[in-house]
């Protein structure tokens, strides 16, 4: 099997937080994807070794922000690289707290969405939340960051846990 195939699956880039009793954290995701429309649904896949995977757990609700093209490396490492169970992401990072109660990323974000989990698809080292969204917003036009824009222009990697990491 030439897993390099699998490079050819196009993603976008987003941060997913959860919170839950007065804890809150958030992580780097690019295996997000819209499900349905009516009612609107997404699909988020999540490694069981992530703090957010916890936090989504037992909070079974979510918030999604969409990056644009601007998103700095020291952003991007802060929720991509390092994990909430260690520092709190949220110090020096914009948000505005959901509808939900989940604080949401404004940072280097064009819109937002708040969903509660419906439905959890297990697989050996992920899970695949589905999320009905609650509310969603837009906050500018900026172009959205694609994972190849990512990779191509900003020469960014992927950490091992990620879904789509292909070890070299
Ligand atoms: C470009 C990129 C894409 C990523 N995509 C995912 C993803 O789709 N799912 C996932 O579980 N982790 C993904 N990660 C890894 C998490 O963001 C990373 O493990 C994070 O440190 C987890 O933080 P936490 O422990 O605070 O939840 C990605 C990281 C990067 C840099």
């Amino acid at each position: 099997m030439d897993k390099t195939a699998l490079t050819k699956i196009h993603y976008g880039m987003f941060i997913i937080t959860s919170a839950f009793e007065g804890k809150t954290g958030g992580q780097i995701a690019n295996t997000v994807f819209q499900v349905t429309s009516d009612p609107a649904t997404v699909a988020i896949s999540i490694s069981k070794q992530n703090n957010t995977h916890f936090l989504l757990e037992k909070s079974r609700k979510f918030a999604l922000s969409c990056l644009t093209e601007e998103a700095s490396f020291e952003f991007i490492g802060k929720f991509g690289f390092r994990s909430s169970r260690d520092f709190d992401k949220f110090a020096g990072t914009n948000f505005i707290t959901g509808q939900n109660s989940i604080p949401i990323v404004t940072d280097f974000a064009n819109a937002y969405f708040e969903a509660d989990i419906i439905s959890a698809l297990d697989t050996e080292t992920h899970t695949v939340f589905l999320g009905k969204l609650t509310n969603a917003a837009v906050l500018n036009d900026k172009p959205s960051m694609t994972y190849d824009y990512y990779h191509k222009v900003k020469k960014g990697l992927t950490p091992k846990n990620a879904p789509t990491f292909i070890s070299k």
